[in-house]
């Protein structure tokens, strides 16, 4: 199975219980990074990796995010008349260059029952699936989706993004085992969904990234509740380890998880600080901070 990867699946159904009580009201994927929603830097990586078409999988109460991508004409002509047009140019220019839909996830079964929601928008092709939550940062030119892509254009099959990570931290995520088939790419044999200390196959975790062929939804229909009683799309993906249909890629790049607290707080002053016009005072702010604590301490 092959041809180009123009369709891409955004989950962005569930609670955020992470980050309650913010996402009470609000979802998770409207936190802020600076001054952008999450979501808009994972719809901006989906097209800058030449997908033209994104469907994004929602729950009640979320419509936010549909108000997030549609135009707002009222605050338009506001900005075109007091003459801000810079600002006009970045709200007019969201999400431009893919044709975005939306369907619901009418129960909270799990990811893998929010992907098989997306079988008749697929139909026979690939599609990348990028978790609405993360935002994948690049060491390269190419964005981590497009790194995906190029993996699949070489292997002809479904590809995980994954990224080493320390022992300890192993269970909160999907873990791949399997051999290397080339430098950063594994041919993968097993999974575990939130191994157990101690069982992890590996230390390379499943990175909020896919590329699947619509093999992945046979194999998801045939998966019973998991983890959570919830369907696991890890459990789904190991039906393609088993039959060696499943690479896992090493990302070139920095995962941010702005779904945990600790996460978004992080993230958000680290991309503070490459932006001119805030890093000074944020600096100086900072370390003012560390000082006091620090002094505090002794
Ligand atoms: C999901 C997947 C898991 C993956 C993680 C980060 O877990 O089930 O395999 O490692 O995303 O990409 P969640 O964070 O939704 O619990």
């Amino acid at each position: 199975m092959s041809g180009a990867v123009k369709k891409a699946v955004i989950p962005a159904a569930g609670f955020g219980t992470r980050m309650l009580p913010f996402t009470k009201a609000v979802p998770k994927e409207l936190v802020p990074l600076v001054d952008k929603p999450v979501i808009q830097y994972v719809v901006e990586e989906a097209i800058s990796s030449g997908i033209e078409e994104i469907l994004i999988i929602l729950s009640t109460g979320k419509e936010a995010i549909i108000n997030h991508f549609n135009p707002a004409y009222e605050l338009e002509t506001r900005l075109n008349t007091s003459g801000k047009t810079e600002l006009l140019l970045e709200i007019t220019s969201i999400g431009r260059g893919a044709v975005i839909s939306y369907i619901y996830q009418q129960q909270l079964n799990g990811l893998g029952d929010a992907v098989k929601l997306a079988e008749t928008f697929a139909g026979n092709g690939p599609f990348a699936v990028l978790l609405g939550d993360t935002v994948l940062d690049s060491n390269s030119e190419l964005p981590v989706t497009g790194q995906l892509i190029k993996e699949y254009s070489r292997c002809g099959h479904s590809v995980t993004a994954v990224e080493a990570v320390p022992e300890e931290k192993l269970s909160r995520y999907g873990v791949v085992g399997g051999k290397w088939e080339l430098p950063g790419c594994m041919q993968v044999e097993t999974m575990i969904e939130k191994p157990a200390p101690g069982t992890a196959p590996s230390c390379f975790a499943v990175a909020s990234r896919y590329v699947f062929t619509p093999e992945i939804f046979p194999a998801l229909r045939a998966t019973p509740p998991g983890k959570n009683n919830e369907i696991q799309l890890t459990d789904a993906m190991k039906q393609l380890a088993a039959s060696g249909r499943l690479n896992a890629r090493v990302i070139d790049g920095k995962r941010y998880d702005l779904g945990s607290k600790a996460g978004f707080i992080t993230a958000n002053v680290e991309f503070a600080l490459r932006r001119s016009e805030l890093a000074g005072a944020i600096e100086t702010e900072l370390e003012k901070i560390l000082q006091k604590r620090k002094s505090d301490r002794v």
